[in-house]
């Protein structure tokens, strides 16, 4: 059995769901198809306990809701949850839960897309056929784990930032976290208030900023120049945090905002590690060269005992796995290949939602973009008489 579609939607996410609005808004009908049981899984089930958004609420809205004046400008997980749980009944968002999505690829003969996807519950595989395509299985699909000499040797815990929900199960133990982006920094710093005595690795330089300061950077984004916003930046975390050479913390030559823009990497938003680590709380680390049973050696020579180990070195894409041609839109890694802003559309009726690198604020931008662009074609088409 097939069942036809406009336009199909892999994932349930803040992207997808997003999609969805904006199709509705448009009149055009949609399926939403989500593996898990429930939708922004990522949100419910993949984040720690202690997460706060680390941008202000302007940059977290979704299409045609903006939050209201009394929710606090820098949300926390709960209150982001119930804000998307709104969304999805204020826009009446039905996704098809338990549909794992396993292939999908372009058929030449129809000019459609059949995706093929399992119903985790009934264990049968379900065929769509669409007209229009949209990615939304996010940029965090897969854990991210290096391949480090010895891994597999060692006898402690070894878990990924996805699966890490608080340092209470950690107390008085020796955990190693690599990786210093948000997740890393976040991490060791609530290891640390549970009592458990956290390394972080550091291997290069990067930028740590204040969530107040990143906020006025990205207004004041509206008026200045990018590099008259960093100057500005930079000189206040200067300020703000001193000079943190001594404790292996370097800031690269190149200025936050720029670096965002280009390169997509975010700068770490102190959340309290600094404090931590200047009092020794946090100790700070230098590459890893190999890991051993019961420990860690590192590239100044020391060898320190680790009971755990929490990878924090980000994540992937995992849109490749399932979409066979994704060459019409995606690139090796499952990330758009067309560059930004032309980045969220493909050939053949593909898109791809929230895979720009520009967190909320991206995912609302894309899906209005998406919505619009099939809106067009389909106008174009005069199909939407049809529907
Ligand atoms: C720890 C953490 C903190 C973050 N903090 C912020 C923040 O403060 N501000 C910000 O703007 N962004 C933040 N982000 C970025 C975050 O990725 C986005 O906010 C948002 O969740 C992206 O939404 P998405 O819908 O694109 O992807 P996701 O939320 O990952 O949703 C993708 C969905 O697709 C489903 N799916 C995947 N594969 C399949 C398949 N084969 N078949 C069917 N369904 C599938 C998944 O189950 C999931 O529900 C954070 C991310 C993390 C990990
Ligand atoms: C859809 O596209 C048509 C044609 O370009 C346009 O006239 C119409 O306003 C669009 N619909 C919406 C809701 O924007
Ligand atoms: C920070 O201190 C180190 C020495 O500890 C020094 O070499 C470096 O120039 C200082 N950086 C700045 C920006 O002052």
């Amino acid at each position: 059995m097939e069942s036809k579609a406009v336009v199909l939607i892999v994932g349930a996410g803040p992207s997808g769901i997003a999609t969805a609005a904006c199709l509705t808004h448009h009149s055009i009908p949609y399926v939403l198809l989500e593996r898990e049981d429930c939708h922004n899984s990522l949100w419910k089930k993949g984040t720690y306990d202690r997460l706060v958004l680390h941008l202000a609420k302007e940059f977290c809205s979704l299409p045609y809701k903006p939050h209201p004046p009394n929710t606090p400008a820098f949300m926390s997980k709960e209150c982001f949850v119930r804000y998307i749980d709104e969304y999805v009944s204020q826009f009446d968002i039905n996704p098809r839960y338990h549909r794992s999505v396993e292939s999908a690829s372009y058929d030449n003969s129809e000019d459609k897309w059949r995706v093929e996807a399992k119903n985790t519950i009934e264990g049968k595989t379900e065929v769509y056929v669409a007209e229009f395509l949209v990615v939304a299985t996010g940029e965090n699909g897969e854990g991210y784990i290096p391949d480090v000499t010895g891994l597999d040797s060692f006898k402690g815990e070894i878990v990924h930032s996805k699966q890490y929900k608080s340092g209470l199960k950690y107390q008085d133990q020796d955990v190693l976290v690599v990786g210093c982006g948000n997740s890393g920094m976040e991490i060791a710093y609530d290891l640390s208030n549970f009592y458990s005595r956290p390394s972080i690795v550091v291997r290069g330089p990067f930028h740590v900023l204040t969530r107040e300061a990143v906020h006025r950077g990205m207004s004041l984004m509206k008026y200045l120049p990018v590099h008259i916003v960093d100057a500005l930046t930079v000189i206040h975390a200067a300020f703000f945090f001193g000079n943190l050479s001594k404790y292996g913390i370097h800031r690269p030559n190149i200025g936050p905002f720029f670096q965002k823009s280009l390169t997509g990497r975010s700068p770490v938003i102190d959340v309290g590690a600094i404090r931590k680590i200047k009092q020794g709380e946090i100790q700070v680390v230098p590459g890893i060269v190999r890991i051993n049973e019961d420990s860690v050696e590192f590239m100044d020579g020391t060898e320190r005992k680790f009971d755990a180990i929490v990878f924090a070195t980000g994540y992937k894409s995992s849109a490749n796995n399932w979409l066979k041609d994704y060459k019409y839109a995606l690139n090796e890694e499952g990330m758009p290949k067309n560059l930004f802003p032309a980045h969220f559309k493909g050939e053949k009726g593909l898109y791809c939602a929230g895979l720009s690198k520009r967190g909320l604020f991206g995912v609302a931008r894309d899906a209005e973009t998406i919505a619009d662009d099939i809106n067009k074609s389909l106008s174009a088409r005069n199909w939407k008489l049809y529907l």
